[in-house]
């Protein structure tokens, strides 16, 4: 299949009366596959009122089919249509952070979805993006969308288009380029089916922000645990993992270096992924960045570019730098533990 790739400048676009994504949205409406940017990582989207639209995105990310996907929209008003009720709650987080990288599980409405897209459940996960061109290409298409990230499964999420070709093309029907994503990790998932909310992935939106706004909330507990089933069935799949093997690190700079070295010493590669605080004052083979601890936010916008480009590398291990899990770094450290599969190297533990 030949992959079209559209670049699309919002405001051109716009002037112009939308002629990519109209083409974009057409391919929707007849059931194909097409990736396209969002606020938080590319998204692979299709009808998701069609069974072969929807069976057309497992395929090309070769995604386990009893992982459910979550539905995009483009105003609060088609939320009618679609669930059997709104708590309370979630018209709070709806009013707060819609349009935004907050995914809300609501029971659904039955006979309006494919059944592919929620896996068997009674439940469905929705959000509304904030990218003008994923609200465009909504609206454009008419349909909800069900849309997973638009990576192959396993790998780290996109979050530009470059990384959706690389892993892709051949195997979708185009690629809506919109520039690189800004948060640069996923929406937060909260179940609003249960009284208290629960958390069930931490994402762009805190669970800080998520307390000030409706009060209490759960996170779910085995997202701290290796071994137990976690309530999002996709939390439960190694994930966002380069191809070396990845341990998380967490020490002063110059204990850091002696682990380096003591690695070196083995004859291995070593690779560190880090903040630009700890890069200048430790050596490694291969060092990429993905941003400054003084404002976590950049460290969550170049991580996953940061992870795949490792893969481009000779290193044998990779180091990861350990961060603050307040905010934005609650759902960092949660991308780096499944990346790491749990692993650690502990100064304080050596
Ligand atoms: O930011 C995002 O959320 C991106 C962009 C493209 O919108 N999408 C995304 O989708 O990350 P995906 O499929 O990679 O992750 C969806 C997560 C999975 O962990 C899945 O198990 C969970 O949401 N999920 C979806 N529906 C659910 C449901 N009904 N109950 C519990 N978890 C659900
Ligand atoms: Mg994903």
């Amino acid at each position: 299949m030949e992959t079209i790739r559209w670049s699309v400048d919002i405001n051109v676009e716009k002037q112009k009366s939308y002629p990519h994504i109209s083409e974009a949205a057409d391919f929707l409406r007849q059931g194909h596959v097409i990736a396209f940017p969002t606020e938080t990582v590319y998204g692979l989207g299709a009808d998701a009122t069609s069974d072969a639209a929807v069976q057309g995105i497992f395929e090309a990310k070769g995604r386990p089919s009893d992982n459910p996907l979550i539905v995009h929209i483009s105003t609060p008003d088609e939320l009618q249509d679609l669930v059997a009720s709104i708590s309370p709650e979630a018209g709070q987080l709806i009013k707060a952070f819609w349009p935004g990288p907050l995914t809300i599980i609501f029971n659904k409405k039955a006979g309006v979805f494919s059944d592919l897209v929620t896996a068997g459940l009674d439940t469905i996960g929705i959000r509304m993006p904030s990218h003008p061109v994923a609200l465009e290409l909504i609206s454009h298409s008419g349909k909800p969308l069900a849309a997973p990230s638009a990576n192959t499964s396993g790998k780290p999420s996109p979050t530009s288009a470059e990384h959706v070709a690389r892993d892709l093309t051949g195997r979708i029907k185009g690629i809506v380029d919109g520039g690189e994503t800004g948060v640069g990790l996923e929406s937060t998932v909260i179940d609003c089916t249960v009284t208290p909310p629960m958390i069930l992935r931490p994402g762009g939106v805190s669970a800080e922000e998520i307390k000030a706004c409706i009060g209490e909330v759960h996170v779910d507990p085995s997202l701290k645990k290796e071994q137990s089933a976690p309530r999002s069935p996709g939390m439960k799949y190694t994930h966002y993992a380069p191809t070396a093997p990845l341990y998380l690190i967490k020490g002063k700079a110059d204990w850091i270096q002696q682990t380096i070295e003591r690695l070196q010493g083995e004859g291995k590669k070593v690779g560190l992924l880090a903040s630009e605080e700890l890069a200048a004052s430790v050596k490694a083979d291969i060092v990429k960045m993905c941003g400054t601890r003084e404002d976590p936010s950049t460290i969550a916008r170049g991580l996953y570019h940061a992870i795949r480009s490792f893969n481009d590398t000779n290193a044998d291990i990779i180091l990861a730098e350990a961060f603050d899990e307040k905010g934005i770094g609650a759902a960092i450290m949660n991308r780096l533990e499944k990346a790491a599969g749990h692993k650690w190297i502990n100064e304080s533990s050596s």
